[in-house]
């Protein structure tokens, strides 16, 4: 049914690595062959270079809060392009975007945007280390934090196909030993570490994705959050909140809005850029104020603020900061998901599906899902045949059993019917 998706992929292997310039892309965790190659995308929907059409829920790993081309941020990234589309020179976009997420974000005194969440967090914990004059980072199991070395341990997302420690190969012993990696909501644990190991008193900061996507949406306990905003205080380390995916998808305020948290530094990425690349990395003045020009702490970047993101970044907040925007979203998101959560329950099934707003998991062989730990019993055959069920019947979830699900604001009411409909009918037939 895909014969020109073949080819092209075909030909891509010759020149790209594994044919995909980002390893999700591969469709290898589902073993379909090729992956989808698409041609465009409008709304809640995309179009394959074969013709085929599918409800996007990947929504580019949540970058889409308002679906494919919304027309406002289509007509602000175009008019940017006619202007200009780089300069590597301040512009005012740059301050009125940076004005708008402070003014959004309680927590954000000061932002630096930058291209990509992998830059955000690289960056983040450098400003982390120079600004307490420690060298050690705590990540947590399961988290991902983009492709920069200090967090290809035990990570998340596409890491965990590659070896059974999600260790990517090409990190140094020594970065290794720099990276602590502790359990996800096991506070017992963390308040060993914190009080016991020696290691303590040279942690710089604490990173972890306050609500998870990359194992799939995982919720934190609030306790664990306390103990660890109380905890890093303590022995004067920074909590960094990567809101990548979380910043302005579960609320304007994202997940510390939800949680009432204040790290001391956030990351943004994905809705932040309007679907262009950009992120951020915010938090406090006096630690902001770090980096170079005016402090010691470099960062640099080409593309960094770049004017045409900032358009379409500043046109997607000032939409979803417009009243009653995420209680729509939240609703649109039950309407899906409700249907499927009441018959998981009614038939008493061992599937956990887990939701914050607008994304969500499901995840097959378990009922209910803490920690990293707890996927070690994940039915991923089931999710590869769930999958392939909803593909060939043009629906799009992200290819991993282990990632969230996005709903955008386009999505209509008889898509998301469809949907459910569709997984109620493979748990209905296909599930025993
Ligand atoms: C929580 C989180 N942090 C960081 C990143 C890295 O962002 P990017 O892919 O833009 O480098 C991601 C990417 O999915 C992410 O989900």
């Amino acid at each position: 049914m895909r014969p020109k998706s073949f080819d092209i992929f075909s030909q891509s292997c010759k020149a790209i690595p594994g044919g995909v310039n980002s390893p999700a892309r591969s469709f290898r965790g589902v073993d379909i062959t090729p992956p989808l190659i698409v041609e465009s995308g409008k709304g809640d929907s995309i179009f394959d270079v074969d013709g085929n059409t599918y409800i996007d829920y990947c929504c580019s790993w949540g970058a889409l809060i308002l679906g494919h081309a919304h027309e406002a941020v289509v007509e602000a990234a175009q008019k940017q392009i006619e202007k200009g589309s780089t300069f590597g020179i301040a512009t005012a976009i740059e301050q009125k975007m940076a004005e708008k997420v402070t003014s959004l974000m309680p927590n954000i005194e000061k932002v630096r945007f930058v291209s990509s969440g992998t830059e955000a967090t690289m960056t983040a914990i450098r400003l982390a280390r120079g600004y307490t004059g420690k060298s050690k980072i705590i990540k947590l199991a399961g988290h991902y934090h983009g492709h920069s070395d200090a967090f290809l341990i035990q990570a998340g997302s596409g890491v965990t196909n590659i070896n059974p420690t999600s260790t990517s190969k090409g990190v140094t012993s020594s970065v290794i030993a720099d990276t602590i990696c502790l359990p996800f909501n096991d506070s017992l644990t963390l308040r060993s570490f914190f009080t016991t190991d020696p290691r303590r008193e040279d942690v710089a900061a604490v990173i972890l994705e306050p609500i998870t996507g990359n194992m799939g949406v995982v919720l934190p306990e609030e306790s664990f959050l306390e103990l660890l905003q109380n905890l890093t205080k303590q022995v004067g380390a920074l909590l960094i909140f990567d809101e990548v995916i979380t910043g302005f998808r579960v609320g304007l305020q994202g997940a510390q809005g939800l949680y009432r948290i204040t790290p001391d530094l956030t990351c943004l990425g994905k809705v932040v850029g309007g679907g262009f690349p950009a992120a951020a990395v915010g938090g406090k003045q006096k630690i902001m104020d770090c980096l170079a020009p005016l402090g010691e702490v470099y960062q640099a970047g080409t593309l960094s603020g770049n004017p045409v993101a900032m358009q379409a970044g500043f046109t997607t907040l000032s939409l979803i900061e417009k009243p009653h925007f995420y209680k729509e979203l939240q609703e649109k998101a039950n309407r899906l998901t409700k249907p499927i959560l009441d018959f998981i329950q009614k038939q008493n099934l061992n599937i956990a599906l887990q939701q914050c707003g607008s994304m969500f998991s499901i995840f097959f062989g378990v009922k209910k899902v803490k920690s990293k730990e707890d996927l070690k019993s994940l039915d991923r055959n089931k999710f590869n045949q769930f999958f392939r069920y909803l593909f060939e019947r043009g629906i799009y979830i992200p290819p991993s059993a282990e990632e969230a699900w996005f709903i955008s604001s386009a999505h209509t009411n008889e898509h998301l019917d469809t949907t459910s409909h569709c997984i109620l009918e493979f748990l209905n037939t296909k599930y025993e």
